[in-house]
């Protein structure tokens, strides 16, 4: 048995998580590690987004959200910020036949308008090519940043107040959910953040009140599957409280 094998036997397939996030982070200091540029850590850490969804989609794991282009990632220099583009149009046309043979459906969040229209015409192909697709959920946050989406969604509720539609007195927190970005899909269970920063970074801030936080030194480009196995024993062996009492959780009171 492979030590891969063995942890997978480890696993409490009864508690998967529904929903892992993730921050890809570390691409430009592996590529600096390795005497390249930057952008050659994006191009590999396309292969870890590759293994990542294989790997998340064999687990049966329902939602795997990813933080590929932040709103702030636009200020970067044009150059990185041009290949980003061309790499994650790329990737997204070249992984389709994969994507469509694991029953992957894409879904993309964030301000896609802003993408460029070469990258942007390949995401709507892959999401309308994957649209009928019942395995694993792949969100792809481009152009995204939970400040930005939750203005947002108060804009939207602010405006169905102002037309009369909604009474301030019946907002609620379902109110907010329904207008973020993330609608319908359930709140992550497990946020992993590569590249040993301990930083949220303006991701899924209202979604993640709840999740298990997961940090791990590991650059984006070598967090390897038996790293993703680690946050999902690690996951596994935590208690989830919400708010309760430990003896309230284990009563199921
Ligand atoms: C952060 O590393 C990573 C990004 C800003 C981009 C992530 C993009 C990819 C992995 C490739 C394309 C994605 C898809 C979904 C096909 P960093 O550059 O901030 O690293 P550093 O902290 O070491 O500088």
């Amino acid at each position: 048995m492979t030590r891969l094998e063995k942890k997978i036997s480890e696993l409490d397939k009864t508690r998967i998580p529904v929903h892992v996030a993730m921050i890809m982070d570390g691409n430009g200091r592996w590529a600096k590690s390795h005497g390249f540029v930057r952008s050659d850590g994006h191009a590999e850490g396309v292969s870890t987004v590759h293994r990542v969804t294989k790997l998340s989609s064999d687990l049966g794991i329902k939602y795997l959200t990813l933080y590929a282009f932040s709103t702030e990632n636009w200020h970067r220099p044009k150059e990185e910020v041009d290949t980003l583009m061309y790499l994650i149009g790329w990737a997204i046309e070249r992984e389709l036949p994969e994507l469509l043979a694991n029953n992957v459906k894409i879904n993309l969040i964030g301000d896609i308008e802003r993408i460029p229209e070469d990258a942007r015409q390949r995401l709507f192909y892959a999401r309308n090519a994957t649209a009928h697709c019942t395995g694993l959920q792949l969100n792809m946050c481009l152009s995204y940043s939970s400040r930005w989406e939750i203005t947002e969604a108060v804009r939207k509720i602010a405006s169905q107040a102002a037309l009369g539609k909604l009474n301030p007195e019946d907002i609620s927190e379902e109110t907010i959910s329904d207008n973020l970005t993330t609608a319908g899909i359930p709140d992550p269970d497990l946020l992993i953040r590569t590249g040993g920063e301990y930083r949220i970074s303006n991701y899924l801030l209202w979604q993640i009140a709840y999740s298990e936080l997961y940090f791990t030194p590991a650059l984006w480009p070598d967090f390897s599957d038996e790293d993703y196995l680690d946050a999902i024993l690690d996951f596994q062996h935590r208690e989830r409280r919400f708010g309760m009492t430990s003896d309230q959780v284990q009563n199921n009171i």
